[in-house]
């Protein structure tokens, strides 16, 4: 959750314009077929939704989730990703009586024996229960699972954003004039394709008439998140220097380059179980300091 958004609670435009219904969405004309015909059909394939963060995954895996109004189960796997949720909880749930949906938020979070787990649930109870995968990447997802599924990429298209913010600007009873217009543009390159950040920034832009150029708060934040459970999934007992390096560069893939304190906590910790690096990150334990331990270790 944006930090920002949690602060400022439902007058947040993020959470003001979460999509209800699939016609309030930003979608490419292939996906957005696609979707209605699972809801005209009231059926689903099992499926990985796979996008950057903000583009409309959870979203869309609720709408069909409602819309097909059938029993489901939810679980975000960066916080329950242990072969417990697929003993305990999955299995339990999939082999009940009728139509069901398993909804797996942040999925490339579960531990590899919980992703191997998961074929044998995805296949013997396939006709009553689909699955739906929501990842921001599909590096650490299991290969056998992943052919099982029917992916489908979020790539939102520019000039449908740009249609898309100023509508929530008329709806804000704004009409957006030709500087208004130009700020979208440039709001909409600087966050790309982070939907849910253009809208946190166009928010801040009509209240205050300026966005703020560097370090975005909710940014930070939702890198720090992403990258703490990597670290914490990836690198149980420590990593070298090469390791860091490499997860850094998936973190630039994503288009977040910034670091927060939940993971550079983290990563320090990992980090001091090999002595190899141990002396290197010595006396920059201290906020502040971390960062640049982080930029001295990459450079
Ligand atoms: N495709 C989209 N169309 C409209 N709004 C979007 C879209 N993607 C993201 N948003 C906005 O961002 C917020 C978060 O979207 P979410 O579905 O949680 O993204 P993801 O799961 O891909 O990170 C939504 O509440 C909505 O305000
Ligand atoms: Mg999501």
């Amino acid at each position: 959750m944006n930090y920002w958004a949690e602060t400022m609670g439902d007058t947040v435009w993020e959470t003001k314009y979460r999509p209800r219904i699939i016609e309030d969405m930003v979608l490419s004309k292939e996906n957005r077929n696609l979707f209605s015909k699972f809801i005209k059909d009231k059926r689903i394939p099992h499926l990985l939704l796979i996008g950057r963060p903000g583009t409309g995954k959870t979203s869309i895996a609720k709408i069909l989730i409602r819309e097909l109004g059938l029993k489901h189960m939810s679980l975000n796997a960066s916080d329950e990703r242990g072969i417990d949720v697929v003993r305990d909880k999955i299995n339990r749930f999939a082999v009940l009586q009728g139509d069901k949906i398993v909804f797996l938020d942040e999925a490339e979070f579960l531990v590899p024996e919980a992703q191997r787990a998961l074929r044998v649930p995805i296949e013997k109870y396939s006709r009553v229960c689909r699955f739906i995968f929501v990842v921001n990447g599909t590096k650490t997802l299991d290969k056998a699972i992943m052919s099982r599924l029917t992916k489908i990429e979020f790539k939102p298209d520019k000039p449908d954003i740009f249609d898309y913010l100023c509508g929530v600007l008329r709806k804000e009873n704004i009409t957006p004039d030709k500087e208004t217009k130009n700020q979208i543009k440039v709001i909409i390159n600087d966050n790309f394709p982070d939907i849910r950040a253009m809208l946190n920034d166009l928010q801040k832009y009509v209240t205050t008439g300026y966005v703020e150029e560097e370090s975005k708060e909710g940014d930070v934040f939702e890198a720090d998140e992403v990258l703490y459970n990597t670290i914490k999934y990836k690198f149980p007992d420590g990593c070298s220097r090469k390791e860091l390096f490499e997860l850094l560069k998936v973190m630039k893939g994503h288009g977040k380059w910034h670091i927060g304190n939940n993971a550079t906590d983290e990563l320090l910790k990992r980090m001091e179980k090999k002595k190899r690096i141990k002396s290197e990150t010595k006396g920059l334990g201290k906020k502040g300091g971390k960062c640049r331990l982080i930029k001295a270790i990459i450079q």
